[in-house]
């Protein structure tokens, strides 16, 4: 009683705290870090601001010089239940002290084995689903790639322009995001063949919803069966429900559906990138569920474990039939990732959906209010607490305005609010599904006084 009355306290406070910047930034201590760093670490990260983190708690994140953050990232959408959930703790540890490591992929263990259980569950398709377990977002995608191919017997593949699948180089050559991920890394996989995402801010076709007659759809048949691949030598399309490091782009409610039966129509297996879209973000388990389509196969990871690295691919014991030996991992499925996982599954079904999709909602309505008054913010989008703002120079032209995205995310860092961009031009705000109706606010005010500051 006395622990629960202490843990709603605590909770009290941290939703009325707010980000404290009492140094430079970087400050003495992060500087020396990251002087450290810029001579012994991989160039090959791409920090945009000079957060050198210490700790953190829910939604709050504190610098080695004690700076305090309000993180509107969640570590890339990771922390779904927040940084350092005290059940997620709980079970982290406890597992710990039993058992860190045996290998999923030689041995049973009693985690793995309950958490493909309650994954199947969540996943609900139709026939039931067997797991495969990764430790990453490109492993799942890799694993689901691997599938696909060994399933149908085919080679081929279709994926998004603007799709980001992960760095491995299966998953990278789905990737068609930023033309310098793939830079010098050629040959990639071959058989992969890319289509227009549906973004209706910037129709791809310059057609408008609904008489565009699904045009993203129709264009895989033709031109690309017509002319390029026939679609019996297509073993999967690749989507995001939402596209993610893409721009936060929500596609039109049918696009899915009718992709769905585009697939079906062929025999060509439909996988959902559920990465950064799944795990409650958007305010439902998956994201698919919001478009009611039923993929054959889901890549899940990020929020799956609130920070634990854990992938896993899910598809239905009739697809999955691959014979032992032909795919595993050492540490996939680790016995503490997978107990992080059931506690934050756990959590998720216990109201962290339900509180994002309403905080999401609030959040939304927030950016839409303050869209009247800066022109800059073209356009606003998202579902649940997978929030996009598209930066332009003006909304006539909606010509894009990278500069000045990046100028807000580098002023809002230096006022104490956490933000990362996607796309070419878009501001994503993607917290932990435990933020609460005033850290959402303070996130707001801070961005709004951000936009009046720069403009
Ligand atoms: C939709 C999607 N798929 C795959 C990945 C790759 O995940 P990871 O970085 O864990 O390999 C990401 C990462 O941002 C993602 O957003």
């Amino acid at each position: 009683m006395v622990a629960f009355m202490i843990d709603i306290l605590a909770k009290k406070a941290l939703h009325y705290m707010k980000p404290l910047i009492r140094t430079d930034l970087p400050g003495p201590r992060a500087s020396e870090f990251i002087r450290k760093d810029s001579q012994l670490v991989s160039q090959s990260y791409t920090r945009v601001y000079p957060l050198v983190v210490e700790k953190a708690k829910g939604l709050w994140v504190r610098d080695v010089d004690g700076n305090r953050f309000l993180d509107f990232t969640a570590g890339i959408a990771v922390t779904s239940t927040g940084h350092c959930h005290p059940e997620v703790v709980r079970a982290i540890r406890d597992q710990a002290g039993k058992l860190i490591h045996m290998s999923g992929t030689d041995f049973y263990y009693e985690p793995q084995i309950i958490l493909a259980e309650k994954l199947a569950k969540i996943a609900n398709m139709t026939g039931g689903a067997r797991v495969f377990f990764g430790n990453s977002g490109a492993e799942a995608v890799e694993a689901s790639f691997k599938l696909a191919r060994y399933h149908t017997r085919r080679e081929y593949a279709i994926a998004f322009f603007g799709a980001f699948h992960g760095r491995t180089m299966g998953a990278l050559s789905l990737t068609a995001s930023k033309a310098y991920q793939k830079k010098y890394f050629h040959p990639l996989v071959p058989g992969i063949i890319h289509v227009p995402y549906p973004n209706c801010y910037r129709c791809p076709y310059g057609l408008c919803q609904p008489t565009c007659g699904q045009a993203c759809v129709r264009w895989i048949e033709d031109p690309i069966f017509r002319t390029s691949i026939s679609p019996e030598e297509v073993a999967a399309i690749f989507v995001e429900p939402i596209q993610g490091e893409g721009g936060y782009i929500v596609p039109p409610a049918e696009f899915h559906v009718e992709l769905a039966k585009l697939a079906k129509k062929y025999g060509i297996l439909l996988v959902a990138d559920e990465i950064q879209s799944g795990m409650g973000r958007t305010g439902r388990m998956f994201a698919m569920e919001h478009f009611g389509v039923e993929p054959d196969i889901m890549a899940l990871a990020k929020g799956i474990a609130s920070g634990m690295p854990l992938g896993a691919m899910i598809a239905g014991p009739k697809l999955m039939d691959w014979p032992a030996g032909s795919h595993a991992s050492t540490f996939g499925g680790n016995p503490i990732s997978c107990r992080a996982a059931l506690a934050t599954i756990a959590l998720l079904e216990a109201g962290l959906i339900e509180n994002a999709a309403a905080r999401g909602s609030q959040l939304m309505a927030g950016l839409r209010q303050l869209q009247e008054n800066f022109e800059c913010m073209g356009d606003v989008r998202g579902k649940g607490l997978m929030v996009g703002v598209e930066f332009v120079r003006d909304r006539a032209s909606r010509q894009i305005a990278p500069d000045l995205r990046d100028s807000v995310v580098q002023a809002a860092f230096r006022a104490g609010l956490l933000l990362l961009g996607c796309g070419e031009s878009t501001l994503r705000f993607c917290p932990a599904l435990t933020i609460s109706a005033e850290e959402v606010n303070t996130g707001l005010s801070i961005f709004e006084k951000t936009l009046k500051k720069l403009l």
